[in-house]
């Protein structure tokens, strides 16, 4: 007999026909009732069975995180909360679950917890809901892009360069660190590592993206970054996947329509086809919020922030807009920023969330930065103190998005590798794009975790991705 998903089961018209499932048990209630999920959907099927049909030994068993074979009828369920239930004939225990053991027992657990139970917290409600919208917002992605005539280009993993010239970057050798070939001076001589050069893991995949822009016109990637940053925080992940399109002939302004767009779509995808999800994710923010004071819980629900997003025109500003902002706000006047507020340096995260959940309300494109802190490869604007870099701010989380208009003047860009010690010889390739048929080109990098942490509404990147890196973890 074939096995029945759950999900198309409770859309299934009752009528005592045999169906088999399988499935993991939340819990057994009164040793009457099995509630089983299969993963299939946010809902349980309720499995009804009358203990004097079965061996007692066997329903001992029918412990929470169990995994079982139920065969039985499908009926109308007396009870309400749902349509069906299958009454079972015969239960096979394909996997026993020792509840002396097992540590997710029905109740309520924290989400640091869970993290240290990674490899079982896709089995309760919130972890399942989470990681059915990571795929839904990937599958979207891949959908509007397809949709709209770009290609799907695939970064490598490894490289030998910086794109962000940030210095974050893992290092990738074959050499054994206490055993690595010097040089005469002592330092290691990376010629004998196995690319015959240093190399390290991509923090991000634009700069082959241009190189797929530059012949192919629209392009995206979607793929993991990694990033050795230090940042312990709510917000950052050593490995992330980014998803970055570029764009041949397109500007600054253009960019940012594609972004927002690209947004509203990504959102709206899951709006329509993840309801159930959704709903049980808002519900499960405002029960935490319940016994909150009121200055602590979140202005809207999930569910209204995300349409607020969708229906509202992102607000756009210029860095030096948005520093005068900052600078005739309250808490700035009270001294209540932690970190200055001064043309030239860079936005901090309180100043993001100032811009965007106090001052406008809704998401903000900042274009314009000071060329001092932003990367090399950004086009020069024509003050000569400003790039063409946009970043989208959204509530609650701060960026989601980072792009620009890129360089794509060969004498300028040389300029600002220059100022920025950026090596030509390791780049040839990429100034080779404008010394042949170099033309105007935009892209952009959405951050999918941040995007995944705004639409499922946690508080924590850790808990979006099915196994985090952060600094100090690599477990699972
Ligand atoms: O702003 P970033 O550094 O931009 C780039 O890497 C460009 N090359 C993108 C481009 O123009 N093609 O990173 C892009 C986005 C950020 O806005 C943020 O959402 C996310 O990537 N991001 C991180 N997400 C999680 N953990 C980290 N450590 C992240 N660092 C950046
Ligand atoms: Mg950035």
């Amino acid at each position: 007999m074939n096995r029945s998903e759950i999900n198309s089961l409770l859309a299934t018209a009752p009528d005592s026909q045999t169906v088999l499932v399988k499935g993991w048990v939340r819990t057994f209630r009164a040793k009457r009732f099995i509630i089983l999920n299969d993963g299939s959907s946010i809902n349980n099927l309720q499995v009804v069975v009358d203990f004097d049909n079965f061996d007692e030994n066997l329903l001992k068993q029918i412990n929470t995180g169990a995994c079982v074979a139920v065969t039985g009828t499908l009926e109308a369920s007396q009870g309400s909360g749902q349509a069906v239930e299958v009454h079972a004939t015969e239960i096979e225990l394909l996997g026993a679950s020792d509840p002396g053991v097992y540590k997710l027992q029905p109740k309520k657990h924290s989400m640091e917890f869970l993290r240290e139970q990674a490899h079982f917290r896709m089995r309760t409600n919130t972890f399942s809901a989470v990681f059915r919208i990571r795929h839904a917002i990937a599958f979207a992605i891949h959908k509007y892009f397809n949709d709209r005539g770009y290609y799907y280009l695939h970064a490598p993993i490894i490289t030998g360069s910086d794109a962000e010239g940030a210095g974050e970057m893992f290092r990738v050798t074959a050499l054994e660190a206490n055993k690595a070939p010097l040089n005469e001076d002592g330092s290691i001589n990376w010629k004998e590592d196995f690319f015959g050069k240093q190399t390290n893991l991509t923090v991000s995949g634009q700069l082959q993206a241009e190189a797929g822009a530059l012949s192919m016109g629209k392009v995206y990637t979607f793929g993991p970054t990694f990033r050795a940053e230090n940042s312990n925080t709510a917000r950052h992940l050593a490995e992330f996947w980014m998803i970055e399109p570029e764009v041949a002939f397109y500007e600054i302004q253009e960019n940012m329509d594609l972004a927002e767009d690209f947004c509203k779509y990504l959102i709206n995808y899951v709006l329509d086809n993840y309801p159930d999800d959704l709903a049980l994710l808002d519900e499960r923010i405002a029960k935490e919020e319940r016994n909150m004071p009121a200055d602590k819980r979140r202005p809207m629900g999930l569910i209204e922030t995300l349409r607020f997003v969708v229906d509202n025109e992102f607000e756009r500003i210029t860095y030096t807009e948005a520093i005068n902002i900052l600078r005739n706000s309250k808490p700035y006047k009270k001294g209540r920023f932690e970190y200055p507020v001064e043309w030239g340096k860079d936005l901090q995260s309180e100043h993001e969330r100032y811009l965007v959940e106090k001052k406008f309300k809704k998401p903000v494109i900042v274009r314009d930065y000071p060329k001092g802190f932003k990367a090399f490869y950004m086009r020069m604007n024509e003050d000569n103190e400003t790039v063409a870099a946009m970043d989208v701010l959204f509530p609650g989380i701060g960026e989601v998005i980072g792009g620009s208009q890129r360089e794509e003047r060969l004498d300028q860009l040389l300029k600002r590798m220059k100022e920025m010690d950026v090596h030509e010889e390791e780049l040839w390739w990429y100034l080779e794009l404008r010394k042949f048929g170099s033309a105007p080109h935009a892209g952009f990098g959405l951050g999918f975790e941040r995007m995944v942490l705004f639409i499922t509404g946690m508080s924590n990147i850790r808990d979006v991705i099915p196994f985090p890196r952060t600094p100090k973890t690599a477990e699972f």
